[in-house]
């Protein structure tokens, strides 16, 4: 079951933009990551959601998408996400946010292909731009954007080849292959 989920939990980067997703499936998904592990159990992260397309069109212009696809300028009008959680640290509980927003994303994302969604973290943001679109207070570090709707796109994993190269790419029907190493190259000692 867990191989499964996490399988499935590609990044996807296009969308049925016109699949809207209700605000409280993003309540729904926050709460997964509320309930997971947090560094001293601080829980420093806090969130903001977005799943009406005005709010969306205020966040989609500040993230930068699949780097190694130099032709390609991320999702166009149509594909785009239908929804956005933020996950930010709230700098008065700590200045340090480890990974806990890592473990959240995670959460969140595996909660989202449970529910026939994907997404994909965006850690790529023009965070100044994004706070004044958003008017997010100075108190909260913007640490990462979770994109998500309905996929529109087949993501398949495969094994690193020969030459080691792990940039993922697609091919001429649009698939979205990603290499994988292998598990006796990873596993050290
Ligand atoms: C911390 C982190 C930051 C990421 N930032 C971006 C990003 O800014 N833009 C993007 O298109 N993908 C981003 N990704 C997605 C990765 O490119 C993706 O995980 C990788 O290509 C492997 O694909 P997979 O998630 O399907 O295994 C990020 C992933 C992680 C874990």
């Amino acid at each position: 079951m867990i191989r499964d989920l996490i399988t499935r939990n590609r990044s996807y980067r296009r969308f049925y933009q016109d699949i809207a997703i209700e605000r409280e499936t993003l309540r729904e998904l926050v709460d997964l990551a509320r309930l997971s592990a947090s560094a001293a159990n601080m829980q420093p992260l806090r969130y903001i959601l977005s799943c009406d397309s005005e709010k969306n069109a205020l966040i989609f212009p500040h993230l930068a998408w699949a780097g190694y696809l130099k032709d390609w300028p991320g999702p166009g009008e149509g594909e785009r996400p239908s929804a956005y959680i933020l996950i930010l640290g709230d700098t008065e509980i700590t200045q340090s946010f480890g990974c806990d927003h890592g473990i959240a994303a995670q959460s969140i994302l595996l909660g989202a292909t449970e529910k026939g969604l994907g997404g994909c973290i965006i850690a790529s943001v023009q965070r100044e731009k994004l706070r004044q679109a958003l008017e997010i207070p100075p108190r909260y570090e913007i640490l990462l954007v979770l994109a998500l709707g309905k996929p529109r796109e087949r993501v398949i994993v495969e094994t690193v080849g020969a030459d080691g190269d792990i940039k993922y790419w697609r091919d001429s029907e649009g698939t979205h292959h990603v290499p994988k190493r292998l598990l006796d190259e990873i596993i050290i000692g």
